[in-house]
């Protein structure tokens, strides 16, 4: 199958449309077959659910070609229960999750032209989401909703290697104690842009946001969960209810403990206990982990040893293993890696 003529190593993070999308609704009660489509836009009524209450969740993966020439993704099936999870808090039916594997899988082999080649660092992002598609005045559930898949190819997310990045501790909050937090509402990713984008414009590449009720322990920052490596070489992940189970750091948790054979400690983090870390990182689909060399708390800096110009030792160790294990040059974990095209 001949590849679309893309420059992939400068494609960079942006959407790019490509030849078809998968869709399904939801009408009366019941999900239909669902169908792919070439058609990129969507017609829903001015007063749809999603538009005026902002019913909508969505998920993110990757599919990527591996060094034997397959095109993999990686667990999709809990992508698939982690947006079971979040239908359930925001009202929406369930799309269900074997079917949500399958239209994953639809999607990348009806644009296989788009699945970046090995070696170029760039991949096929893969976007599932929701929302409600019929009129609501009153504010309550939609009776209708689409279910739909597109994906478009990004670049590498570092250009050059990964360089560590500064964070600054954000006074804004991220989710409420028993609010949406946990999922991945649209919502959530709305009232993150004000901080982020101030964030940027003071000089910072991320908001590191503390747990809203006593702003004592470490959350998450609007896109990644943190890890965090004692001068031990012992794995610390902050544990709370209002931040979203990232699929990455789930993973890194494993990797830790079953190849690595390290301490892992899930667990609430104190923001005062960050500055005795050794090494600190971002971890999500998207980058899998980015170094934290520097974290700015209101002029306060926390300088960790690993310091700006790479990964963390203990960091890369996990960095390696993961994508090694993504690439196919480490064996992966029984149905860790779903293949798409021989
Ligand atoms: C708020 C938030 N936290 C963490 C993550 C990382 O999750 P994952 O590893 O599943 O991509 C994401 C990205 O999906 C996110 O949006």
């Amino acid at each position: 199958m001949e590849k679309k003529n893309l420059d992939w190593s400068s494609i960079g993070f942006n959407y790019r449309q490509t030849d078809a999308r998968f869709v399904a609704n939801y009408k009366n009660g019941a999900w239909d077959e669902g169908t792919m489509t070439d058609d990129a836009t969507v017609v829903i009524s001015e007063c749809a659910g999603v538009l005026q209450y902002a019913q909508t969740c969505f998920e993110g993966l990757k599919a990527y070609t591996t060094e034997d020439g397959k095109v993999v993704c990686f667990r999709p099936d809990l992508n698939a229960a982690r947006m079971a999870d979040s239908c359930r808090r925001l009202e929406m039916p369930v799309y269900p999750e074997d079917k949500f594997v399958d239209a994953v899988v639809k999607t990348v082999q009806a644009n296989l032209a788009y699945v970046p080649p090995f070696g170029s660092g760039a991949t096929l992002y893969i976007r599932p989401y929701m929302f409600g598609s019929d009129a609501v005045i009153g504010v309550k559930p939609s009776e209708e909703y689409q279910f739909r898949v597109f994906v478009t190819p990004v670049g590498p997310y570092f250009q050059g290697g990964a360089k560590p990045i500064t964070i600054r501790v954000c006074d804004y909050d991220r989710a409420a104690p028993h609010g949406t937090g946990h999922i991945k509402a649209g919502l959530n990713y709305a009232m993150s842009l004000y901080p982020i984008v101030e964030a940027h414009r003071l000089g910072y590449d991320e908001n590191m946001y503390l747990d809203a009720a006593t702003r004592t322990k470490v959350e998450e920052t609007g896109g990644a969960n943190f890890i965090f490596i004692t001068k031990d070489g012992t794995l610390v992940t902050p544990k709370s209810d209002s931040i979203l189970p990232s699929i990455t750091r789930r993973s890194i948790v494993y990797v830790a403990e079953h190849y690595l054979g390290m301490k892992v400690e899930h667990r609430p983090v104190y923001f005062d206990e960050v500055k005795d870390f050794a090494e600190c990182g971002l971890c999500g689909t998207a980058a899998v982990i980015s170094p934290v060399g520097k974290i700015d708390d209101h002029g306060k800096e926390i300088c960790f040893p690993s310091g700006m110009d790479e990964m963390g030792p203990v960091t890369k160790k996990l960095y390696d293993t993961l994508t090694g294990i993504q690439m196919g040059h480490i064996e992966a974990p029984e149905g860790w890696i779903k293949v798409i095209s021989e």
